[in-house]
């Protein structure tokens, strides 16, 4: 934060309440939370005992309820409905059960939006978002925030004692942006308390640019609808602004649940990298971190999207995290929606424990019948109890629950961290970049997967985090740091570390404004650049030859110091002869994306050389290892059946048996050992 700006939101502080946070492990006490989203309003009574009575053959031991349930909590302004609540809570109860309670504010009932139109958001091109979907809220509207306020402060005076009660989860997915004019209201104010004057904010923003010069502040608009490209920092601190306003939103709810209940802890459902929101702030503001995750089926990479999102969130988390959502068979969002082969769902499952999921849940308990969701699959499919889709979950439910002793609240250990920052992810995206082929997520995806590939074990981090418990760091792209992140980086490798940075980082400033030499300067002296002539982008498809590999996506034209310890070059074309790859010492530049072959090699002797080893040597390929505490978590993602040798002997949890020298794995087969 460049001195004398002030983040308008307290982020990065705990609970505001004078509470000692509580965590997940209060909520599973030695099991591992299996359940999901429960819709009981959905059904007449009739079907919850029978929800009950599967629930509990299939080990479910939590269930999130009242996540869409306004309407019917308040069927009119000021009215409560809570009798059905009340049933459902005690019902719970009754067969142990626990209960993740959400306030219902994600989706306002048709009343509020008629009542006030004023809560209903605006998109950029001034449409606005009216009722008859979900989340048609402005996260800037008093009305909106009042009638919210109103409904949690009920909903937690009436059920913070109930013994079902384990967690409390606020909204769900909050990920709207409104260009209204409450908005924009909120955004200059945002922007006075971030800036102070105008003309610091003339200054950030560059206005001298295209006569764009502020002369009052109510001049300032949300970036809307325009002729031609807007400019970059309003964008940027528009995004910044709905990030802080969702998380007002967020907090004004769980302060009040807070009060009412101290020792239950708190949480709201992230999208696994989605835009919307710095989760690196949200989570701080968390009790629990919870995600919620669909992988294509269909997508061989499926399983790695699945770890990067598990590494993610355990880091944000900084321990036991949440698996709040999956999906037990296809969702129904895609062009395509397909169902997931037998074993994929219990594998995919797993796969969250070993990287550090105390909780493995789902939207949702029963497939619906009506609605927009009626072909999106539940733990309970149309097929019912015979389906394959409960027997499948069934068999998981009795498999957690045989390993959760021996594995909630255990921490893993990873000597990588990847750096991902969301405000650099914002500043790069914007719609005057060189090339709309490189794509932020598409970059950090490639080089987790490098590493995953390699099963070397990563956590992630923020560029401003204590990077020194790792041996190795990697920066995929950040094209923003702020001065504080780039002495960090300075600093991590000052004190021994060893850092590896793909193209476009350390671009630009906290206003996005290109640093002088169009990279910072300390970061070129550390990665032995001279001269950063050019950046040379590739176009869709096209590869370029360098020594021993080939590159992809971008090509630099970059004039090393004298006397950098290695460079490899770009081969052929413009750059010929000019360095590809550099290193300087512990530090290294990768000035375009290599094939993911060669990426995995490079990291691999990187990882090596910083003292960083794989979690097991010799792995056939599509094979995945993963240590949580003690436990070795085996998995083959491939389609041919895998043979893994193993020192020493071990006990294979799920069946058993007894394991010494070598496992088989079939398709979508896990092992989970205990030495
Ligand atoms: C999530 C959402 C759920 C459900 C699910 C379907 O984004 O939180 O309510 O819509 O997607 O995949």
């Amino acid at each position: 934060m460049t001195a004398g700006r002030k983040p308008v939101t307290a982020g990065g502080k705990p609970v505001t309440t004078g509470r000692k946070p509580p965590g997940l492990c209060d909520a599973t006490r030695g099991r591992i939370l299996f359940g999901g989203d429960y819709n009981p309003e959905q059904w007449p009574e009739e079907t919850w005992q029978e929800d009950v009575r599967l629930m509990s053959a299939a080990g479910v031991n939590s269930v999130t309820m009242g996540v869409f349930s306004w309407a019917r909590l308040e069927p009119r302004p000021g009215e409560r409905d809570f009798g059905w609540l009340d049933r459902l809570m005690d019902l719970m109860h009754d067969h142990g059960i626990g209960v993740v309670l959400a306030t219902p504010t994600a989706s306002p009932p048709p009343w509020l939006g008629r009542l006030h139109p004023e809560t209903l958001p605006r998109d950029a091109d001034g449409r606005t978002e009216w009722w008859g979907g979900r989340q048609h809220f402005s996260h800037s509207s008093a009305a909106y925030r009042r009638y919210a306020a109103a409904i949690t402060e009920d909903l937690a005076a009436r059920y913070g004692g109930h013994p079902a009660l384990t967690m409390w989860h606020i909204n769900n997915e909050y990920c709207t942006f409104d260009h209204g004019d409450e908005a924009a209201a909120a955004f200059r104010r945002w922007l006075r308390e971030r800036y102070g004057t105008l003309d610091a904010l003339n200054t950030a923003w560059g206005t001298a640019f295209w006569s764009q010069g502020y002369d009052t502040w109510e001049g300032i608009l949300p970036p809307r609808h325009a002729h031609y490209l807007k400019n970059p920092t309003q964008v940027l601190d528009f995004r910044r602004f709905t990030s802080d306003m969702l998380l007002e939103c967020y907090r004004a709810e769980r302060d009040i649940v807070a009060r009412h209940t101290p020792h239950i802890p708190v949480t709201t459902n992230f999208m696994p990298l989605w835009t919307g929101q710095d989760a690196w702030r949200w989570a701080d503001e968390e009790d629990v971190v919870s995600v919620d995750l669909y992988p294509d089926p269909r997508d061989p990479l499926g399983a790695q999207h699945g770890a990067l999102v598990h590494d993610l969130t355990r880091s944000q988390a900084r321990g036991p995290w949440m698996l709040m959502e999956q999906a037990a068979g296809p969702v129904n969002w895609r062009g395509v929606n397909h169902p997931k082969p037998r074993g994929l769902n219990r594998q995919w499952s797993l796969q969250a424990v070993a990287r550090g999921a105390d909780a493995v849940c789902y939207f949702q308990w029963r497939q619906s019948r009506q609605g927009a969701e009626k072909f999106h699959s539940g733990m309970v499919s149309h097929a019912g109890a015979e389906g394959r889709t409960f027997q499948e979950v069934k068999q998981l439910g009795a498999e957690l629950a045989g390993i959760g002793g021996e594995v909630t609240g255990r921490h893993m250990h990873a000597d990588i961290a990847i750096l991902h920052d969301w405000h650099s992810w914002w500043a790069g995206a914007h719609e005057g970049r060189l090339s709309t082929e490189v794509d932020l997520p598409d970059v950090l995806h490639a080089w987790h997967r490098a590493l995953w590939e390699a099963n070397l074990t990563t956590d992630f981090a923020h560029p401003e985090h204590d990077l020194s418990s790792y041996r190795l760091v990697v920066v995929p792209q950040l094209y923003l740091l702020t001065d504080t992140a780039i002495g960090n980086l300075l600093a991590y490798v000052r004190g021994g570390g060893t850092l590896v940075s793909g193209f476009l980082t350390g671009i630009a400033d906290e206003d996005d404004r290109i640093r002088p030499g169009g990279m910072d300067a300390r970061l070129r002296e550390l990665f032995g650049i001279r001269t950063l002539h050019e950046w040379w982008p590739l176009d869709a498809g096209e590869t370029v030859a360098c020594e021993g590999f080939r590159g992809t996506l971008w090509s630099e034209e970059i004039e090393a110091l004298p006397g950098v310890s290695e460079t490899v070059p770009y081969r052929g074309g413009e750059l010929d002869g000019l360095p590809a790859v550099l290193r300087n010492g512990r530090a290294w530049y990768v000035s375009t994306l290599p094939e993911p072959e060669a990426l995995r090699g490079l990291l691999g002797r990187i990882a090596a050389d910083a003292g960083v080893r794989p979690v097991l040597d010799g792995l056939p390929a599509g094979v995945e290892a993963v240590r949580r505490g003690e436990l070795l978590f085996l998995f083959n993602h491939g389609r041919e059946e895998a043979k893994i040798s193993l020192m020493g002997t071990h006990r294979d949890l799920l069946t058993g048996t007894t394991v010494t020298g070598e496992t088989v794995l079939g398709r979508h087969g896990v092992a989970v050992l205990k030495p």
